[in-house]
């Protein structure tokens, strides 16, 4: 198999162009990995670490390890569906890269989790503008192992399929939930603010950022106000949302939305960085503001 992703499609979205792969299921081409890909995962693997105990959720790194997941060279799809199958359910199956919403949706909805197949080049180890497989593994299959965390997924899938069918506004809605949560949530733990969200512990500068900036706003997870809030993919967030437990996020979106993409299709989205009177703040940085190099 050649390692070059086959690109099929740029769909077009308020924040610019977004690569769309195939959607087939690829079986993960491991004996074809090159020695660099190993090491870039290696390197990835034992910077991530030495940075993120202290700042990640201790679940998230707990996981990491119950799976097998190390620095030694990338892991194998079956190996971690054998652990993570057998804790919550969840498979994952090899893709070429972002899907289609529609797809993807119905993946998390049937407990299936995409994860590309491809990793980096070592010429962007600090930045890739698109999910590899250092990202959706590293990043996003350990909290699958937690039984609360792994039903919100297949929550947000179920709901996934019904805001398809409700309009683009509920799509973008439930879209800042993904953003502001999965991708780049933080959890208050009971010796302090930690990092869940996969965006966050797969970048060195932004797990740094996200905790010891006085840049960032962080504030207490609010599902409207999440709902409504716009966000950056190109630079560093410059708001958080903090939940206190996986627990808080189940109850708040068991609700049935189709009430609040009704409300909120009547009301103006807001900035990404703004405060509200209603924003619950949670603990600052005391580090410096913002990076004037993005070093992600
Ligand atoms: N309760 C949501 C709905 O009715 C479904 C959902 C659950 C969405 C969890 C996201 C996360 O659409
Ligand atoms: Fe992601």
């Amino acid at each position: 198999m050649n390692s070059q992703p086959r690109r099929v499609e740029n769909l077009h979205t308020d924040k610019g162009k977004v690569p769309v792969y195939a959607t087939g299921i690829v079986e993960q081409p491991w004996d074809d990995y090159s020695d660099d890909d190993h090491a870039t995962w290696s390197t990835l693997y034992a910077r991530q670490r030495e940075i993120l105990p202290g700042r990640a959720c201790d679940e998230f790194l707990a996981a990491q390890d119950a799976m097998g997941m190390s620095a030694d060279h990338i892991p194998k799809f079956s190996e971690l569906n054998q652990v993570l199958t057998t804790a919550t359910g969840w498979t994952l199956m090899g893709v070429e890269g972002l899907l289609p919403e529609l797809d993807f949706f119905d993946h998390l909805a049937n407990r299936r989790f995409p994860v590309t197949w491809w990793i980096r080049k070592p010429e962007q180890i600090d930045y890739i503008e698109e999910p590899d497989l250092f990202h959706d593994l590293f990043g996003h299959v350990p909290l699958l192992m937690n039984p609360v965390f792994a039903d919100y997924m297949e929550a947000y899938g179920k709901g996934g399929v019904k805001a398809h069918g409700i309009g683009a506004d509920a799509l973008q809605n439930l879209t800042r939930l993904y953003w502001y949560t999965v991708e780049f949530g933080l959890i208050q733990q009971a010796d302090g603010l930690r990092i869940y969200g996969s965006g966050i512990v797969s970048s060195k500068g932004e797990s740094v950022h996200s905790l010891e900036s006085a840049a960032p706003n962080r504030i207490g997870f609010d599902l409207e106000r999440i709902m409504r809030t716009r966000y950056r993919i190109d630079s560093y967030q410059k708001t958080y949302f903090v939940i206190d437990s996986f627990e808080q996020l189940i109850q708040a979106t068991q609700p049935d939305f189709t009430p609040i993409y009704a409300r909120l299709s009547r009301q103006a989205s807001l900035p990404a960085g703004e405060m509200l009177e209603s924003d619950r703040v949670y603990q600052r940085g005391t580090g410096e503001g913002w990076p004037t190099d993005a070093d992600v």
